[in-house]
C-alpha cells in the first residue's frame, strides 16, 4: 500500500533537498513511497516511520554498533553515559563544549552524522534546518519522536557513504559515534564532501582508548570485561571498542580536513576535532 502524504513528517513532503541517489549519485524524484533516482539506474528509497531508507545490509563493525544501538543494550549503558554527563558538569554544559563550535548563523543547514535519538537538536536554534542520519532505526525512531515539530530530515544510512550531494551543509557536526564507525577516515572525508567549501566540520567522541585500567596493568582482557559485563555492552561491542582503540584522530583530521584542531576535553575523558571542509 502506498504511504499516504500525511503520514510523512513535513520535511520530507518538499523536493530531494540536499539528497542524491546512492547508487549513481544522479537526482532524485519524490514518490508516494519515498524517493526513486531520476536517471533510471533503478534505485528506490523508500520512507519508514519518517526516516529515509537508503543502507542496505550493514557489515563489520556497522553491524555491530547498529545492533547494539537498536537492542536493549544502549539504554543499560546509557546509565554510565549520565555518570560521565555528571563528572562533566552535566550534560547540557559539557555538550555545550562542543555544540558552541558550530556556527550561529540564523537559518543554517547542518548535518548531524549519527545523530541518534538527537539529544541535544532541541538546544539547537529553531530556525536551522538539521539533516540527521544514522544506522540505527531505534535511534532515529526516537529521534523523530523528540523533534517532531522543527525541520528535521532522517537518513538512515552510513557515515562512510553520505547520499548528499557535494557542498550543501553549512556546518557538519558528530558527536559520539566516530571512533566506532567501520572506516573514520572515509566517513571524515564524507563529511568534508557535502560540506560547502570552509565550513565546519566538528567531531567529538569519548577518547578511543578511554577503558585503559587493564591495558596500563599488562591485562587488556581486563578492559574488554569490564566493557562487556560491568557495562552492559555486550561482548561484539566490547570488541569493537578494543578494535578501535589506537586510532589516531588528530592525523585523521589532518589528513583531511583544513586547519583541523585538536583537543582533549570532558576532564581527559574526550576530544573535540574541529576543521573546515577543503
Ligand atoms: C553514542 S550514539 C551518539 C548519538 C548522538 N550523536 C549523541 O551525541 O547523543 C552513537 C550513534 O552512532 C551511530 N553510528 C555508529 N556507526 C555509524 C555509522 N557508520 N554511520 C552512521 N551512524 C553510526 C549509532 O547508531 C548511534 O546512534
Ligand atoms: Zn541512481
Amino acid at each position: 500500500m502506498a504511504t499516504t502524504a500525511c503520514e510523512q513528517p513535513e520535511a520530507w513532503n518538499a523536493d530531494p533537498g540536499p539528497l542524491r541517489c546512492p547508487r549513481c549519485h544522479g537526482a532524485l524524484r519524490r514518490t508516494d513511497a519515498g524517493f526513486d533516482c531520476d536517471e533510471g539506474c533503478g534505485a528506490s528509497l523508500p520512507i519508514r516511520d519518517g526516516a529515509l531508507i537508503v543502507s542496505g545490509a550493514l557489515t563489520d563493525d556497522n553491524k555491530i554498533a547498529a545492533d547494539f544501538y537498536d537492542s536493549g543494550q544502549w539504554s543499560k549503558v546509557r546509565i554510565w553515559e549520565t555518570l560521565f554527563w555528571l563528572m562533566n558538569g552535566g550534560e547540557r554544559r559539557a555538550r555545550d563544549v562542543v555544540l558552541r563550535r558550530l556556527p550561529t548563523t540564523p537559518g543554517l543547514r547542518l548535518l548531524d552524522v549519527a545523530i541518534g535519538d538527537g539529544v541535544y537538536t532541541s538546544w539547537l536554534p529553531k530556525d536551522w534546518s538539521i539533516t540527521g542520519i544514522d544506522i540505527s532505526t531505534t535511534q532515529l525512531a526516537a529521534c523523530q519522536r523528540r523533534n517532531s515539530s522543527r525541520d528535521l530530515r532522517l537518513v538512515l544510512g552510513e557515515a562512510e557513504d553520505l547520499p548528499f550531494r557535494d557542498r550543501e551543509f553549512d556546518a557538519v557536526l558528530s558527536n559520539g559515534g566516530f571512533n566506532h564507525f567501520n572506516d573514520p577516515e572515509a566517513a571524515l572525508g564524507e563529511m568534508a564532501r557535502v560540506a560547502k567549501p570552509g565550513a565546519p566540520v566538528v567531531v567529538a567522541d569519548e577518547m578511543p582508548d578511554f577503558l585503559d585500567f587493564g591495558h596500563r596493568l599488562g591485562f587488556p582482557g581486563l578492559d574488554r570485561w569490564i566493557a562487556s559485563r560491568l557495562m552492559s555492552m555486550g561482548d561484539d561491542f566490547a570488541g569493537l571498542i578494543e578494535r578501535h582503540r589506537n586510532i589516531d584522530i588528530a592525523e585523521i583530521g589532518r589528513r583531511v580536513l583544513n586547519d583541523s584542531r585538536y583537543e582533549v576535553i570532558w576532564r581527559g575523558g574526550g576530544y573535540l576535532m574541529v576543521g573546515n571542509a577543503p
